[in-house]
């Protein structure tokens, strides 16, 4: 008898109705994600494979206590106190783990609240008045001192992963203005060791996701951007190991994401006792916020996570969360559709007979969504003019968009188009309407990048011009997608028209009306998904992916440098949000040339889109991409939503790179391999696989390439794990994919 079925026939018995009401207590309370012991004062959050604590010391300040592997749940914390801290020099208050510190006493660690009360008191102590724990979320109010300056502190767990989610909130119920300086979502604190290492995301234009390692030592990293939206230059992603191997499959792992696309900022500090704390929220960079009395400022969320199973499963939580909780369609997206794109055909030179030619093309190769990029609108025939006027050109559309959206349905496409709504060109209708309607400082120059200045969305004008634009466009034209494009960064973040105490608060009320601009038009266009790209992956973060379906990964479309970016990007975010276009060779970024194989094998381990000039294309290449779209179809579950495995890795100059991705049912792996520079003759590295059931049995296909001659048709899991596949590769610029494919029974 299992044990659900046991306890129903002792309950049965109605002697002991009692004893079972107090023991389904007992359950109920055993099975809860987040628990208050009222004794120590300990807060504890246990997920399956994580144990979050943090309790009230007894200064009533809130103190983290624990965060890593599960513990037992009979190990009661013990409650909070104090560190002793370091002689007078590194006081308790600031050698202590606090939870959310405010910036006052004796602090000198990175402050989670700094504020400027209107009378120049600028002391902040925070103490513990009362929590609601609901669900899986928990609610911490806390207090100043001296003054009604409250702070409530929310936690979500998703116990599917033990990832949890931090903000703030803060309420000014003083009787004057209080200025907010700076203003974190939360601080991550992990216990005093001497071998941390940091990794973390740089790039810029065409080369974005580079993957950087450090050791962690004294003093500050700080991860950030101040140009208004997220940036190439650094993403808002850490990840933290103990020992500093940064194996893929084993070890203690500490990662998280900010949910933020404006300027941020995330400091990794190690402070006097070797304590590591993780700050991370709006960038105080320019930053000030005057709260009114009765007005609230709350905090973008920091979500972070732990796993003792390696950075591997630390990007594969992070996947898995993104698609269960963060994307639109969560908790069960739709798989991503493969779509062409005109831009490196065309450029801005479309119009109806050619976008209607190449749409014959894709589809003859089972494109199943059509994107017309820059250039259908205004007077935008290059970068110089038009954008802000998102009227059709009539020049090259004269019927309007209909004929050539009709024409991608009747091919059994859907229709995606570009628009770029944040930006406007000097040079356009809209900007010579409302020149003040730009970011600027009065009579200051205004800077333009890409020949174009950025509309301040923080105004609710400009903001309610921009919805109703894009309302209209999506009203009027069966469109499907939206490739949301944002081609520059900020300069002179101005906003004369309100008063000069509120204009800093443009860094957030930007961003507040773009998400709202986003979520109110998926609302009255509920089938409508969008892309965000930004100059490439420029715009890529968990706040932006709350409101859009894809990114654009790099405007860097060579083959082989995408594998390290699109490495770099998988230790943050999922293959399923990861566009991939096959472009033509020789690339315009390098002028590399490889085969149509290579390239689609490269972009076929994320999200599969078609960007080449299929005008040029041969009958032959249009035989290859027709099997490979058709092949992707059959295996992009696994690749989208699977569970993926870094093998090889492309960086450090290596000449391998090899990826594998699980299905989520266990029944299918897909291995992609890539030899970039054959030497010596040497043979390519046996291939381990991963995440397989090593007691079924799997047999293999080749998409291309193959193994060497003699490699077993099929054997068990534990065979291809632990013996692993020889793949006959060489040469330069080679690709295999191969594809494992449960059978029935087990080894
Ligand atoms: C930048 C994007 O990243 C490109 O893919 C393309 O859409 C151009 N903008 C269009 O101007």
């Amino acid at each position: 008898m299992n044990p659900a079925a046991f306890s129903r026939s002792w309950c049965a018995t109605r002697r002991l109705l009692l004893a079972c009401v107090l023991m389904g207590v007992a359950a109920v309370a055993q099975a809860q994600t987040i628990r208050y012991d009222a004794t120590t004062r300990v807060f504890r959050i246990d997920t399956d494979a994580v144990t979050y604590a943090f309790g009230v010391n007894e200064n009533d300040q809130l103190q983290t206590l624990y965060w890593g592997a599960r513990l037992s749940t009979g190990d009661a914390l013990p409650a909070a106190h104090t560190n002793e801290g370091n002689v007078s020099f590194d006081p308790p208050t600031s050698t202590s783990l606090q939870e959310y510190a405010g910036w006052g006493g004796s602090m000198y660690v990175e402050p989670d609240l700094k504020l400027r009360y209107a009378d120049g008191n600028r002391d902040l102590v925070l103490h513990y008045v009362s929590h609601r724990i609901e669900g899986d979320t928990l609610d911490v109010h806390l207090r100043d001192i001296r003054q009604p300056l409250d702070v409530t502190l929310h936690y979500v767990v998703d116990p599917a992963t033990g990832i949890i989610g931090r903000s703030a909130l803060i309420e000014n119920h003083t009787k004057q203005v209080v200025t907010i300086d700076s203003v974190a979502a939360a601080s991550w604190n992990l216990p005093a060791a001497e071998d941390y290492s940091l990794r973390y995301l740089t790039g810029r234009w065409a080369g974005e996701w580079q993957l950087q390692t450090r050791a962690i030592t004294p003093g500050n990293t700080v991860l950030e951007s101040r140009r208004g939206s997220t940036g190439h230059e650094n993403n808002p992603w850490f990840a933290i190991e103990r020992g500093g191997d940064w194996a893929e499959d084993h070890g203690d792992v500490w990662f998280g994401a900010l949910a933020w696309s404006g300027s941020w900022r995330i400091t990794v500090e190690q402070g006097v006792l070797h304590q590591v704390r993780v700050t991370g929220g709006f960038n105080p960079f320019d930053f000030a916020w005057p709260l009114a009395p009765g007005e609230s400022l709350s905090t973008p969320v920091f979500y972070a996570g732990y796993t003792s199973g390696g950075i591997g499963e630390a990007s594969r939580l992070l996947h898995r969360f993104e698609l269960a909780q963060i994307v639109p369609q969560h908790p069960k997206p739709r798989l991503r559709p493969v779509l062409y794109n005109s831009w490196e055909a065309t450029n801005f030179a479309v119009d109806q007979a050619g976008q209607e030619h190449l749409a014959e093309l894709a589809a003859s190769i089972g494109v199943e969504r059509f994107v017309m990029d820059d250039g259908w609108f205004g007077a935008r025939n290059d970068d110089h003019a038009g954008l802000g006027d998102w009227v059709v050109n009539p020049k090259k559309f004269p019927h309007g968009l209909k004929p050539l959206i009709d024409k991608v349905h009747a091919l059994k496409m859907d229709f995606g188009l570009w628009v770029e709504p944040e930006m406007v060109n000097p040079d356009s209708d809209l900007y010579r309407a409302h020149p003040d309607w730009v970011l600027n400082f009065t009579d200051r120059p205004r800077s333009e990048g890409r020949n174009q200045l950025v509309l301040n969305l923080a105004r609710q004008d400009v903001r309610d011009h921009v919805f109703k634009v894009l309302d209209d466009l999506l009203s009027h034209n069966d469109i499907a997608f939206l490739k949301w494009d944002y081609n520059r960064n900020w300069s002179e973040p101005g906003w004369p028209q309100v008063a000069p105490d509120q204009q800093q608060k443009i860094y957030v009320d930007y961003v507040r009306n773009l998400y709202g601009i986003l979520a109110e038009l998926r609302k009255r266009h509920p089938n409508v998904e969008i892309e965000s790209c930004s100059g490439g992956g420029g715009r890529v973060d968990l706040g932006i992916l709350g409101h859009t379906d894809e990114v654009w990964t790099s405007d860097n479309t060579d083959p082989f440098d995408r594998l390290s970016i699109q490495d770099g990007f998988s230790y943050a975010y999922a293959p399923a949000v990861m566009m991939a276009w096959v472009t033509d060779s020789p690339n315009w970024v390098n002028n590399r040339r490889t085969s149509l194989d290579y390239r689609f094998l490269s972009s076929m381990q994320g999200s599969l889109g078609i960007g080449a000039n299929l005008l040029h294309w041969t009958a032959k290449d249009f035989a290859v991409a027709k099997k490979y779209v058709a092949e992707y179809k059959a295996i992009r579950a696994s690749v989208q939503q699977g569970k993926l495995y870094r093998l090889l890795s492309p960086r450090d100059d290596s000449p391998h790179a090899a990826t594998e991705s699980v299905s989520q049912d266990g029944k299918q792996a897909v291995l992609f391999a890539f030899l970039h520079a054959s030497q010596m003759k040497y043979p390519y590295p046996r291939v381990r696989l991963q995440g397989l059931d090593p007691d079924a049995r799997y047999r293999w296909r080749s998409l291309h390439g193959a193994p060497v001659a003699g490699t077993l048709a099929e054997a068990s899991g534990a065979y291809w794990m632990n013996h692993g596949i020889d793949l006959a590769l060489k040469g330069d610029y080679q690709a295999a994919a191969i594809v494992f494919d449960r059978v029935g029974g087990k080894r």
